[in-house]
């Protein structure tokens, strides 16, 4: 009999096909699913997470295959005390993440959108734009130097920016200082790109503090998460002028943005799309399915997370 698995949120159709045609899928409407007692798997996305009331709801659950990297709305803790394997796609979505980052950072000193919005409303001719700001050398300071961020940091290089970076631990990155500060990380910096993990650790450490610390000038970036910068700070530093820019594909309350930020033209806004290529999102789907498939074989996972 084909093992019942939950589906949280939508993935490729190639890749639900391929899911439907190996196990029983339940496509997750909310709540707890009447079939509860059968489900053995369940398979989402790196924002959705599982909540915790729907793990609890499910007693023969064995597994959770994360579409994406971030585990921070997985309760790891309650899967490693149940025995629940939990797998990421790891590796194959840092590209992504890390172009997008880049591409926040030129659409944002560069003014592309207003730019753009000026060609479509036929004002060009006739309505000056401010002049923008230059990209190649101005210096970025990353924060999180994970497999994102020294993917990012490695785009920095081809521009001719120089990179430093908060972290938990000095990596000894050769050419790339470590700054064991975060604030003193964003006074030396013109852009701050946010590249950590989600989670309580990281909660809000990109505070009102640091904010200011980027300054009026300054540019703030987060392809993260919503969690690890304070938004209300965020919102009030940018509508006050004591930060300059912001570009953010993440946020607090997804898919909430805080309406303050939609009508301003010194931000960038994108709806949590890192990774939703055609190509990395095959990549993902089917990391996924190799995941699940070996989870249900007996065999042992591909990209498990361990604790
Ligand atoms: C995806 C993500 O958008 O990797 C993550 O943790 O949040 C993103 O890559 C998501 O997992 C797909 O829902």
């Amino acid at each position: 009999m084909k093992p019942d698995i939950l589906l949280l949120e939508p993935m490729m159709p190639a890749i639900e096909t391929a899911l439907d045609s190996a196990y029983r899928v339940h496509r997750w409407t909310g709540g707890t699913p009447s079939e509860g007692g059968a489900i053995r798997g369940i398979v989402t996305g790196g924002g959705t997470g599982v909540p915790r009331t729907l793990m609890d709801a499910l007693p023969s659950l064995e597994m959770i295959a994360i579409n994406g990297i971030g585990t921070d709305a997985v309760d790891l803790v309650e899967a490693q005390r149940r025995h629940i394997a939990v797998t990421v796609t790891r590796d194959v979505l840092t590209d992504d993440v890390a172009d997008l980052a880049m591409a926040l950072i030129l659409a944002s000193m560069r003014d592309l959108l207003p730019g753009d919005r000026l060609v479509r409303d036929g004002l060009w001719g006739k309505q000056a734009l401010p002049l923008a700001r230059k990209v190649s050398g101005a210096r970025l300071g990353i924060v999180g130097m994970g497999q994102v961020g020294q993917a990012i940091g490695r785009r920095a290089q081809a521009f001719a920016i120089p990179v430093s970076y908060y972290s938990r631990r000095d990596l000894d990155l050769p050419f790339t200082p470590f700054v064991s500060d975060l604030v003193r990380l964003a006074e030396q910096s013109d852009v701050l790109v946010v590249a950590a993990s989600g989670g309580v650790q990281s909660r809000h450490l990109v505070s009102r503090e640091v904010i200011d610390a980027v300054g009026p000038k300054g540019l703030l970036v987060n392809v993260a998460r919503g969690s690890v910068v304070d938004e209300a700070a965020l919102v009030q530093a940018l509508q006050e002028g004591r930060l300059g820019r912001a570009a953010l594909d993440v946020f607090t309350d997804e898919p909430h943005v805080p309406e303050a930020l939609w009508s301003m033209p010194n931000v960038v806004l994108q709806p949590h799309r890192a990774s939703a290529t055609i190509e990395t999102r095959q990549a993902m789907g089917q990391l996924v399915l190799d995941n699940v498939a070996a989870h249900f074989a007996g065999k042992p996972l591909l990209t498990p997370v361990i604790l």
